[in-house]
């Protein structure tokens, strides 16, 4: 593995590190930095926790492509045993070698305002959505925020000021949610500058999302 290694407290500039290793065939790319950092070198710092494509923390960047560590299997990746590149996601600050600063993915999310604002007064009995006008909410609520498609977004890489394929995924989940009553100063404020239109349909964030959010769409 040829892993990029970066430490701000003695580093001027990233490096590339390499990692000669033999896995079980079945090994994820997750399990096979864990060998290196419990085997070879503890010094490497990289994110994970539920190691199962839910939590969404170990979203890293491999062979250029933005994917979660613990669903790419090495075989796919690497299938006669080629070096595997594995770097930080992109558009994110790096805080140590494969961890990066979440605070710029969640000041997209904040900024769409993520939570429901019922229409009017609070009401005294529940809102019982039906069923129908919950379904095109699915897949945007498949969102596990992982952050990859902020790492593959090409606009983010030039103007950091759009809110990015996540957060208007997030915007679409509320806009289309039939208890919401902002619906329209919501769309106002993604028609602005930095919105919704700003996405120039690359595609790269339907193509890495794990999930089939489809941030674009
Ligand atoms: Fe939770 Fe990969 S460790 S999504």
């Amino acid at each position: 593995m040829r892993v990029r290694r970066y430490d701000p407290e003695s580093d001027e500039a990233s490096h590339f590190q390499e990692y000669q290793i033999e896995v079980p065939g079945h090994s994820t790319v997750l399990d096979a930095l864990i060998q290196v950092r419990e085997e070879d070198d503890p010094s490497l710092a990289l994110r994970c926790s539920c190691r199962a494509s839910i939590c969404g923390s170990c979203a890293m960047t491999v062979n250029d492509t933005p994917r979660l560590v613990c669903k790419t299997k090495l075989t796919d990746v690497s299938p006669d045993g080629e070096t595997v590149v594995v770097e930080p996601m992109n558009n994110q600050r790096v805080v140590k070698d494969l961890v990066v600063d979440l605070q710029f993915f969640w000041s997209k999310i904040r900024a769409v305002e993520p939570y429901l604002q019922p229409k009017g007064e609070e009401p005294e009995i529940e809102y019982i959505a039906s069923n129908d006008s919950m379904l095109n909410l699915l897949t945007p609520m498949g969102c596990i925020m992982c952050g990859a498609c902020v790492s593959a977004c090409t606009v983010l890489e030039v103007d950091k000021t759009f809110l990015g394929p996540a957060a208007l995924a997030k915007a679409y989940r509320f806009v289309a949610d039939p208890r919401d009553g902002q619906v329209n100063q919501r769309l106002s404020t993604l028609n602005e500058s930095s919105g919704a239109w700003d996405c120039t349909r690359c595609y790269f964030c339907v193509d890495v999302c794990p999930k089939g959010v489809d941030p674009m769409d």
